[in-house]
């Protein structure tokens, strides 16, 4: 069986998870380096964890949140997609059964808010984990003067915290927003389609989905 370890040791993924973050560098795009992947990937197993999944089912959850990203190697525009068939081939080359390379891939082929939906519990746990890593330390550029609007939104938050609560089926994500570099409202109107998203991933999970903005109930 294919397990996290093998992924995060393998020199040919490594290879390609580099060269994603020059590129996206390049770009000026926001971090998306081994602190977002592994972010992603506690967060996505620790979810299906606390729901009571089955232990295999939270390893491949912990897999596709770690490599997610990857298809931005190619290009940022539909990185979902296309990062779906990059991590295609790498999982067959490894051995992974065709049962578990499914669950992986149509994970990371639906994270994106544009095209995604919720297809299976693993997708959904690397939805909502991925919607959640926002935070001040992921915008790359340094000069106020040329940040976009998704840069000052993500600039402005200083706390990002996800929270499950199994008993009451509760994922909660709790943001700190500096009010002087965002209002709550330029948040939302960037960030509305993710937590819809979100909504609809914790629907999936049989959870509610709660956003708390400075301790206020957003959604
Ligand atoms: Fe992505
Ligand atoms: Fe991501």
């Amino acid at each position: 069986m294919i397990s996290f370890d093998d992924i995060k040791k393998d020199t040919e993924i490594d290879s390609y998870f580099q060269a994603t973050n020059v590129y996206l560098g390049q770009m000026g795009a926001i971090v998306h380096d081994y602190e977002h992947s592994n972010t992603v990937a506690e967060n996505s197993r620790r979810i299906l964890e606390a729901l009571g999944y089955p232990k295999r089912e939270t390893e491949l959850a912990e897999i596709a949140g770690y490599l997610h990203d990857i298809g931005n190697v190619i290009n940022r525009y539909d990185h979902g997609r296309v990062g779906a068939a990059l991590v295609f081939s790498f999982l067959l080359r490894m051995g992974m059964d065709p049962e578990e390379i499914a669950v992986v891939v149509s994970a990371i082929g639906n994270h994106e808010e544009q095209t995604g939906s919720p297809v299976s519990s693993v997708a959904a746990a690397v939805i909502i984990s991925d919607k959640a890593d926002v935070h001040r330390v992921r915008v790359r550029k340094t000069d106020f003067s040329t940040f976009t609007t998704r840069d000052r939104v993500n600039f402005a938050v200083e706390h990002s915290l996800l929270k499950i609560d199994p008993d009451l089926r509760k994922i909660t994500m709790e943001l700190t927003i500096d009010l002087e570099i965002s209002s709550v409202m330029e948040y939302f109107e960037i960030f509305l389609t993710r937590m819809v998203l979100c909504r609809r991933a914790a629907g999936h999970l049989g959870c509610e989905f709660e956003l708390l903005i400075n301790e206020a109930r957003f959604l």
